[in-house]
């Protein structure tokens, strides 16, 4: 079998698009003929599993308290004893998004986990426990997409070190521009510290309005800026995109499509396309 292909989806700064990319991108490569997982450690919030309609389904199971295994146990030093004692470990995670990818949903154990992880000293220990996860269950999956928290902490980093490819969603802006500048210096920063290579593999620019010439500006200042990481496409404001979130689905699974979601859908796919041709090569 070939590599697993793995990304994170990442940025200091929160609503540009992390999770919505995460959505998209895990249902193109979908259609493209992989198997896809998506891990959600963006917090309780449980965005992904909202994107795709099953939140309802878990926050019972949260509820009736049969949510053991759940993301943040194997995060635990106990992880391997425990997954020992269960027949099928990952299939007690795993969720069908029904449009296509598996997905580990967000819980609330993910909370205490940054401070948690901050009583280990030993550096490689604290943030490849996530790494040590992925390659010893979740080998089956051709690609691993993480969505990860909006801010810096164990957790992200853990993300960051299994997957060494990010993918960041960018609205036009200059402060968001800063940002994005900024992220590029941190992810230098964290590979020297961390001894493996965190490379920015995409930078998208979500949320455009094409007819400004304000955000041509920044196309052309992010293209300058990031040459050869600023994806294809740029994908268009859409009300769909959000709608589709809120009813619990992609633009995938979504019928009547705007103009604007017709061209959201189709800058999601071939940048999809282009993710896989940069995480393979
Ligand atoms: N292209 C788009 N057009 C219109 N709305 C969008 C688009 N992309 C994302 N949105 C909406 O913007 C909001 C924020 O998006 P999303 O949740 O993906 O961001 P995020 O970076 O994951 O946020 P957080 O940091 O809170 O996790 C959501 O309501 C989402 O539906
Ligand atoms: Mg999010």
């Amino acid at each position: 079998m070939s590599e697993q292909l793995r990304a994170a989806s990442f940025l200091d700064k929160g609503g540009t698009g992390k999770t919505t990319t995460v959505a998209h991108l895990g249902v193109a490569l979908s259609e493209r003929g992989n198997d896809v997982l998506l891990i959600d450690l963006a917090g309780k919030q449980a965005d992904l599993a909202k994107n795709f309609g099953v939140w309802e389904d878990y926050r019972e199971r949260i509820e009736a308290e049969d949510d053991w295994p759940n993301i943040s146990t194997v995060f635990r030093e106990q992880w391997t004893r425990i997954a020992k004692k269960i027949d099928d470990p990952l299939d007690e995670l795993v969720y069908d998004t029904g449009e296509g990818p598996d997905l580990i949903p967000a819980h609330p154990g993910l909370d205490g986990l940054d401070t948690e992880l901050n009583d280990i000293e030993e550096i490689e220990e604290r943030y490849s426990r996530l790494e040590e996860f992925l390659d010893s269950y979740v080998s089956g999956y051709d690609v691993v997409l993480i969505d990860l928290p909006g801010s810096t902490n164990n957790i992200s980093y853990n993300g960051l070190w299994a997957a060494q490819h990010v993918v960041v969603p960018v609205e036009a802006g200059p402060f968001e521009a800063q940002q994005a500048e900024t992220l590029k210096s941190d992810l230098e920063r964290i590979s020297d510290r961390f001894d493996v290579d965190v490379e920015l593999t995409m930078l998208v620019m979500n949320k455009t309005d094409q007819r400004t010439k304000l955000s041509e500006e920044f196309a052309d200042e992010y293209s300058a800026a990031f040459d050869g990481v600023l994806a294809p496409h740029e994908v268009p404001r859409s009300q769909d995109v959000r709608n589709a979130a809120v009813e619990g689905r992609t633009l995938y699974a979504e019928r009547g499509l705007s103009e604007s979601a017709k061209r959201a859908l189709e800058a999601f796919e071939e940048n999809a396309e282009e993710l896989e041709r940069r995480l393979k090569a």
